[in-house]
């Protein structure tokens, strides 16, 4: 999915997005950006606020749908609103859309072909991700996620806001992200191991910073959403403002250790929730995978990639360990109790 997601957008070392009606002139004239979606989409934008605002150097805002239609949200013609949504018919992004364009805002949406958002954007990219049966998004949020990475490219390059050895490092990683995807895949033994070890706990906590405690929210969500165990994802540096409280003997968190510029910082929070008496299961990169076992307790190793595409690599074996457990408690993984596909009702 993710490579048919790329293919046809990268030509001669460029991002080409043809779907893409925007002028340069109009992508020049804005000046707020907000990306609005729910549930994993939401948290495609969560990681996306980081690696955007990084490359493009404008101000990102991330809105949860439901609440954005709401807010009376400070968005005029200056504005580019972006709508993530798999099934294209979620109430709450459908009618936050509707709220942006009534005020004027350019809206993009990505989703699948022929939904309600898709009709209504002004303009649309779709992620060619094919129709996703389980109600626990995976492909998905993938193919968004990488798309997410080549549209920022391209406005980046416009804008003048990214290198160029940054632009085609990046632009590298996507190409061969298939490639390093499949190595992730082969890997599953270690993320079956670690499911069949852990798979009855109560309460799993995801902790990490920047980039990885953006994709913890997703790993989270996914735990729950199948395998009915509480979990949630917060970001290392609040553990002292309350979160730590939580820890206790043998409480299991999985400590996030991919965003290599940060990986001592997340190092001491391991060590920290460690002197507590957690259990720590961490996700590092290849290169610091030895590191990081010195201080946790068992580590998943994914490749090595640009940080901006590191997520796209850390979020599978998140999304196979939420798949393993729920395997080991018997529950339905393609339809969790009480969730539907597509949320059309509020
Ligand atoms: O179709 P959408 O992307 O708009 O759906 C949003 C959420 O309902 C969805 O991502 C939900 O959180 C997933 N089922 C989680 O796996």
């Amino acid at each position: 999915a993710v490579r048919r997601a790329i293919t046809g957008r990268i030509r001669d070392g460029r991002v080409v997005l043809s779907d893409l009606t925007m002028t340069d002139r109009e992508i020049r004239d804005i000046g707020r950006i907000c990306i609005v979606a729910c549930g994993s989409s939401y948290h495609v934008g969560m990681v996306s606020k980081y690696n955007w605002e990084r490359l493009l150097r404008r101000p990102v805002e991330v809105c949860l749908a439901s609440e954005f239609r709401y807010c009376d949200p400070l968005v005029d013609d200056h504005s580019l609103v972006i709508f993530i949504s798999q099934s294209g018919e979620t109430i709450d992004t459908l009618a936050a859309m509707r709220e942006a364009k009534r005020l004027g805002a350019r809206v993009l949406s990505m989703n699948v072909v022929g939904s309600s958002i898709a009709r209504e954007a002004d303009d649309v990219l779709y992620t060619w991700a094919g129709p996703e049966i389980a109600v626990a998004t995976t492909k998905a949020y993938s193919t968004q996620l990488v798309l997410m990475d080549l549209i920022a490219l391209y406005l980046g390059d416009l804008l003048g806001t990214i290198e160029k050895t940054e632009y085609d490092t990046i632009l590298h990683e996507l190409e061969v992200l298939p490639e390093k995807l499949e190595r992730v895949l082969a890997s599953i033994e270690d993320v079956k191991y670690f499911a069949s070890r852990y798979f009855n706990h109560d309460s799993i906590f995801f902790i990490g910073r920047n980039l990885d405690y953006a994709m913890g929210l997703e790993g989270s969500l996914k735990l729950k959403e199948i395998s009915y165990i509480h979990s949630e994802a917060y970001a290392s540096g609040e553990l002292k403002h309350g979160t730590i409280s939580l820890i206790e003997p043998g409480t299991l968190v999985v400590a996030l250790g991919t965003y290599e510029p940060l990986f001592d910082k997340a190092m001491s929070n391991v060590v920290e929730v460690k002197a507590r008496g957690a259990e720590v299961l961490a996700l590092a990169t290849e290169p610091f995978k030895e590191k990081m076992a010195h201080t946790a307790d068992s580590v998943i190793a994914v490749p090595e990639t640009h940080p901006v595409v590191q997520p796209s690599l850390g979020v599978v074996p998140l999304q196979l360990f939420a798949y393993y457990v729920a395997l080991q408690r018997g529950c339905d993984i393609d339809k969790p109790r009480n969730l539907a596909k597509s949320v059309t009702v509020e």
